[in-house]
């Protein structure tokens, strides 16, 4: 099988696939985000026929149980609700882990909800900390990372 197509993208190309899969398709739903656009941030896609059917974005941000490591912060991961299960999440998730590798950093990290702790844990990332909700969603969350060899 091909692997799958992993891009750089913009901010605005994560809109639509932010709002249908992480704001439930909500049309006033705010899905440009605090450092979309600051330099160092990167908004990773995976493409399929023309279009981008997987998203990511990765931001230089010091983790909160890790202060003085080199990390990024990984937020917005979503898949097409009709392509997942395909391997894109964790082909978006390798690719966003080298690209930090090879930018010197040592840690990743993510709050992640509690309905994706599996696919995080599945690539390897370790959970921690108590549950909380996240203001902009409401939904339950833990802190997941994973160390960069
Ligand atoms: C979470 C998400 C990004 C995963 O992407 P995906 O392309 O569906 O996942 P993959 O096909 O690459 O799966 C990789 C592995 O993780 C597992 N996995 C995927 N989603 C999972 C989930 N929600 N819970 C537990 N395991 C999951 C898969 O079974 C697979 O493991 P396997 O190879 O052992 O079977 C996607 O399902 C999604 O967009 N979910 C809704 C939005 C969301 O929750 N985003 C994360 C916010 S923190």
């Amino acid at each position: 099988m091909t692997p799958p197509d992993v891009r750089q993208i913009t901010a605005p190309e994560t809109h639509d696939l932010r709002r249908l899969v992480l704001r439930n398709g909500a049309v006033d739903a705010m899905v440009v985000w605090d450092g979309d656009d600051e330099p160092e941030t990167e908004h990773l896609g995976v493409f399929a026929d023309g279009r981008i059917v997987a998203i990511s974005t990765w931001l230089v941000r010091p983790d909160p149980i890790a202060p003085g490591r080199s990390a990024l912060q990984l937020r917005g991961m979503a898949a097409d609700p009709t392509q997942m299960g395909m391997g894109l999440g964790r082909a978006l998730l390798r690719a966003g882990l080298q690209r930090a590798r090879h930018s010197g950093r040592d840690r990743v990290w993510a709050n992640a909800r509690l309905t994706a702790l599996g696919f995080y844990e599945s690539e390897g990332w370790e959970v921690s900390g108590p549950v909380f909700d996240t203001p902009m969603t409401g939904l339950p969350h833990r802190h997941a990372h994973r160390d960069l060899d």
